[in-house]
Order: C-alpha cells, then sequence, then structure tokens
C-alpha cells in the first residue's frame, strides 16, 4: 500500500474536529502525533482503523452530537474498529461517555494530548485509555511534528488554557487553568514555520493578552513585534484577546510594525455594565470602548471584530438596546452573534435561563440586522482603496480570485486575463463594490 514501509502494520485514523481554531490546530498536532506513531490518516470512517472526534462543547447540546455521531457509525465496533473522543466534551464528561457508549475506547481531553503515544499503546493492546488531567496541568501541549493543512497560514499556540471563568463559560473547565509557552519556544517554531514556506502566522489562545512569558523575556506586545521581524513573516494575527488584559502597547505594536495585521477581535459579549457584571468579564462599557477608542485612534485603520451573547439570564430589553448602541459606536467590521445556551459546571448554570428561545431568537436577527448595516458603511468607505491581498483559490464558476486582506476580510476579485496567481502568494487588488461581509474588486499591478 503506497506509503507504508515494507514489514509494517497498516494502522489508519480518522479525525473529525468540531469548534474554535483552538480545536482545529490541536487537531492538527494530534494528527503530526499519529503520523509519527505510524498511523495514516484516511478520509472516511469506513477505511478507518481508529476513528476519533474532536470535539468542542462551547454551545447548545454539543455533548448531543457527538453521542449522535457515535450512534451511528456504533455497527462499525464489530468490524474491530476503535473509537477514541477528544477535545473539550471528552474533558467534560469524561468518564461517563464509556457508560453512555460502552464501544468507545479512548477518552482525552486536551490538557492530556502530551499522553497520546502511550495512549494508543494501550488502546491497541485492547484496552481502554483515558486522558483526563483537571486544572493543574502546568505544560502546553509541544510537539515538533504538527501536521498543518494549509502551506502558506498557520496557527502558533502561545497560551493554553484560561483563568477568566466568565459566568456563562465552559472554557476553564475543559481546557485547564492558563499556562503561557516561553517566548524563544514561541519564535523557534515560528522561523521553523517561515524556514518551511509560511508567510502568515496566527498566534493562537484562549486568552493572548494574559501570555505572560515563563522566561520573562517579552510581553505580549513584544512578541508580537518579534514575530513581526521573523524574516519571510508578512502577517501576524492573533486570537482571542480579553478587554480587560487589553493594553495600549498592543495598538502602538500594530502601529509600529507593518507585518502585524491591522485587525483586532475584542469580544464584548454585552453592551451592558449590569450584564457584563453579571457574566463576571471583569470590565464596565466604558472601560471597553476606552480601548476601542485606543484602536480608533491608531495611526493605521484598525478593523475590530466581536462577539456578543443575546438572552443571558435575566437580560432585559434596555440592556439588549445597550448591546445595540455599543454596536454602532464601535462600528465593528462584523460580529460573531450566540444565543446564551447554559453550560454544564459554570456559575451561570444557577441563574434562571427564562428568557424563552423565541425571544432570544428576535435579539439575535435585530442584532445581526443591526450589524449588516453597519458593516455596509464601513465597507461603502472602502471602495476606491487599493489593498494588499493574500490570495487562497479561486472561484472557477464565478471567475474570481478569493482572496483575504489583511484586515480579515475576504475579498473576491478578478485578474487579467491568463493571469494565473499562485495561491499564498500577495497581489494589490482596487475595492470596486462592498457587501456587509466582503469585498469585490479587480487586481492591480504592483
Ligand atoms: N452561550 C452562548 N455563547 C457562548 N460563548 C461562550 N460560551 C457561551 C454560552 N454558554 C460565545 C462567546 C465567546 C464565543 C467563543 O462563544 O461569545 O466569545
Ligand atoms: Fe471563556 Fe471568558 Fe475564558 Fe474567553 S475569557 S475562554 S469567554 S472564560
Amino acid at each position: 500500500m503506497d506509503g507504508v514501509p515494507q514489514g509494517t502494520t497498516d494502522k489508519t485514523f480518522y479525525l473529525e474536529t468540531f469548534g474554535c481554531q483552538m480545536n482545529v490546530h490541536d487537531s492538527e498536532k494530534v494528527i503530526g502525533t499519529l503520523l509519527q506513531e505510524g498511523y495514516r490518516q484516511v478520509e472516511t470512517v469506513e477505511d478507518a482503523g481508529l476513528i476519533l472526534y474532536n470535539t468542542c462543547s462551547i454551545r447548545d447540546k454539543a455533548e448531543q452530537k457527538v453521542f449522535n455521531r457515535l450512534n451511528d457509525y456504533k455497527k462499525l465496533k464489530k468490524q474491530g474498529k476503535k473509537f477514541g473522543v477528544l477535545g473539550c466534551v471528552a474533558q467534560q464528561e469524561g468518564a461517563k461517555i464509556f457508560e453512555r457508549a460502552p464501544y468507545v475506547d479512548m477518552v482525552c481531553g486536551s490538557a492530556s494530548y502530551r499522553n497520546l503515544p502511550a495512549m494508543l499503546v494501550q488502546i491497541e493492546a485492547g484496552m481502554r485509555a483515558t486522558g483526563l488531567d483537571d486544572r493543574e496541568t502546568d505544560e502546553c501541549f509541544e510537539t515538533a511534528f504538527t501536521a498543518r493543512t494549509n502551506q502558506h497560514r498557520g496557527y502558533l499556540t502561545i497560551i493554553e488554557g484560561c483563568d477568566k471563568f466568565c459566568a456563562y463559560c465552559v472554557v476553564p473547565f475543559t481546557r485547564g487553568k492558563e499556562r503561557s509557552r516561553s517566548s524563544s519556544s514561541v519564535l523557534a517554531e515560528g522561523r521553523q514555520m517561515a524556514d518551511l514556506g509560511y508567510t502568515e502566522i496566527q498566534l493562537l489562545g484562549q486568552n493572548v493578552n494574559s501570555f505572560h512569558d515563563p522566561e520573562g523575556k517579552k510581553t505580549f506586545a513584544e512578541l508580537l513585534t518579534a514575530v513581526g521581524e521573523i524574516p519571510g513573516i508578512k502577517r501576524v494575527r492573533f486570537t482571542t484577546s480579553h478587554p480587560r488584559d487589553f493594553g495600549r502597547d498592543i495598538v502602538e505594536a500594530i502601529d509600529a510594525s507593518p507585518a502585524l495585521c491591522n485587525h483586532v477581535h475584542l469580544p464584548v459579549q454585552s453592551g451592558s455594565t449590569r450584564v457584563l457584571d453579571a457574566m463576571q468579564r471583569l470590565y464596565t462599557r466604558e472601560q471597553y470602548l476606552e480601548r476601542i477608542s485606543w484602536i480608533q485612534s491608531a495611526r493605521r485603520d484598525i478593523s475590530i471584530t466581536s462577539d456578543i451573547i443575546v438572552g443571558f439570564p435575566g437580560e432585559t430589553e434596555a440592556e439588549f438596546e445597550e448591546t445595540l448602541s455599543l454596536l454602532t459606536e464601535a462600528e465593528y467590521d462584523s460580529v460573531f452573534t450566540f444565543k446564551y445556551s447554559p453550560r454544564p459546571n459554570t456559575p451561570a448554570i444557577h441563574l434562571d435561563d427564562a428568557i424563552p428561545d423565541e425571544e432570544k431568537a428576535r435579539r439575535l436577527a435585530v442584532v445581526n440586522e443591526h450589524q449588516r448595516a453597519i458593516g455596509l458603511a464601513r465597507n461603502r468607505k472602502r471602495v476606491g482603496l487599493v489593498l494588499d491581498v493574500m490570495v487562497e483559490g479561486k472561484n472557477e464558476a464565478r471567475g474570481q480570485w478569493i482572496g483575504r486582506t489583511a484586515q480579515n476580510m475576504t475579498f473576491n476579485f478578478v485578474a487579467p486575463s491568463g493571469a494565473e496567481l499562485a495561491v499564498g502568494g500577495y497581489v494589490d487588488a482596487l475595492v470596486t463594490t462592498s457587501f456587509p461581509n466582503s469585498l469585490v474588486g479587480e487586481m492591480v499591478w504592483k
């Protein structure tokens, strides 16, 4: 069989990932680890000896989705296939998963991935394996074998876990306590990525502003600047920022270094100080808007995006309207909006989730409509600008190239006929038309 050295067993795995960028990047590390252990990745559950789900439990009935998926493939157990549940649902539900789905062989939370090689040996030997480190873990999951899926833009973890304990959020329980990597190991990995041809690095963490260099060498803003100075790196992004820890030095770093993308994702969650307090977000509306004013007064045009939760327990109509007015003041380029959903273990689970789902859905639609108008007005002002665009692919049917701006917007553009652009390359393009969430235009010669 292709790619499998003679005399080795053909161990195969299928991995499906749910959830956030952190999970996507964890999967890249898990895949790398499995390949290193002699496994081969396949595209379908039918072809796989080991079926893995990297799960998410941030919202909705995530556990249920995982059990439904497991149930769909239960019949494959008879063929000797093994099942593993990874990620946040694994950490949250723990050994209960074995009770509900006895055919599962492995349950492993993200804080235990460094034990995967040993766990794989256990399940191959017909035993069950459990990796459920609690919040005591001090280590990050670092591996030399990360199998990144994109060859041009890649994730790089700088901090794992979260110590904020926002009232609605399951993350501090599923991803463990906050722990930063050393700036030298981050920079070494960044240089390695540049050597492999990456031009864009996205620094990842639940709360990147809490980065605390164990070597004491660099602040987060200094780390950003240093990553931007790696030869070959043209774009540096970072996500997610927490408003409480967001310092002015980050805005100054973006202003000073063209390699740092002019985009900040700064989730506000609510525009009402009363609701923010109930959410235990550790800032007021005014403090949040002060940070927005730092960003808005930068020399570069920094795009701002956010996350909003509607229908948090006790949110009144007037408080909801404060969120709408905050959207207007912050002039976001886009927002991700969510209906509040109660999560196990979180402090808010004890609050009465009394706002009916129809009302949450109405607030969601209102906030989305409000943001649409703001996004459209922002993008109209961009018509006539020439922007630097990273080429991501081509929409053959429309004859348009698909690209991404430094501000993280999708930019669909036409190139002169016959021009074959390289995916991962950079071109200049003129904005001719705009939509609430994307730009349209044409390539211009540099
Ligand atoms: N209900 C709804 N939205 C949530 N988020 C996190 N937890 C919940 C929850 N229980 C949203 C927040 C966060 C984003 C990643 O998901 O807006 O910033
Ligand atoms: Fe969750 Fe709050 Fe931590 Fe973000 S900062 S991961 S919302 S607890």
